[in-house]
């Protein structure tokens, strides 16, 4: 089996049954503001899910190129019967993509359930994948959040495979790529002071990293 199968299985359970519906993300808006320099970006998300990212930008650009890879094929099942025309496809340990042919990379949530080394392979192939000048935005949650366990491998009810990093091994991960802001994006969770390992619980909280390939 390999490494991604396991969440290959995971995940079809879990699209089979639920969805997730955001309104948008801070991933679509990255991706918003460079279709809105160029709308002939070629717009690339890794683990995509059910498409709810790159359905966004089909709403607003039906011409634009959007792609997105996931393990879950239940997931694309989901993202083709919703949206028009987005080049779907499933992704096993390495992602296929053409070196130098992408212009947007975003990942949001998707890291953080992948083993840290096939993780640190898939960054190494999107940075080759990324155009010279090109941009990407990584959404991970990390331990410096305190509602995560340190480690490779907690399992959770729902989410199974989980994976958390502190800041600087996503500093590591990303080292290829130029660093144009890091942002601490964290929300208190609402029902009182929970905390974890002598750490304030946050909900919703992750490391944002806007990165670009130099030209
Ligand atoms: C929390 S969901 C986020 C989905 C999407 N990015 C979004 O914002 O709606 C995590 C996604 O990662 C996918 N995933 C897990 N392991 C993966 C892998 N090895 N390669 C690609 N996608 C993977 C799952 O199938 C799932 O769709």
């Amino acid at each position: 089996m390999t490494l991604s199968a396991h969440n290959a299985r995971q995940w079809d359970e879990f699209y089979k049954s639920s969805q997730t519906r955001v309104p948008y993300t801070d991933a679509t808006v990255f991706a918003l503001i460079a279709l809105a320099r160029n709308p002939d970006a070629v717009v690339f998300e890794f683990g995509c899910g059910n498409g709810q990212n790159l359905g966004f930008l089909r709403g607003l650009y039906p011409e634009a190129v959007l792609l997105g890879c996931d393990v879950s094929e239940q997931a694309l099942i989901k993202g083709r019967q919703s949206y028009d025309r987005l080049g779907l496809f499933v992704s096993g340990d390495a992602l296929g993509l053409k070196p130098g042919a992408i212009d947007v990379i975003v990942e949001r949530a998707t890291l953080q359930h992948i083993p840290k080394p096939l993780a640190a392979a898939y960054v190494d192939e999107m940075y080759e994948a990324l155009k010279p000048g090109g941009r990407a935005f990584f959404e991970v949650a990390s331990t410096d959040h305190g509602y995560a366990q340190m480690g490779d491998g907690s399992d959770d009810p729902v989410f199974g495979h989980r994976v958390f990093y502190d800041l600087d091994e996503l500093k590591a991960l990303f080292a290829r790529f130029d660093v144009d802001q890091v942002f601490d994006r964290r929300r208190k969770q609402v029902d009182g002071d929970a905390v974890r390992d002598g750490r304030p619980v946050y909900d919703e909280a992750a490391f944002q990293f806007y990165l670009s390939k130099p030209a």
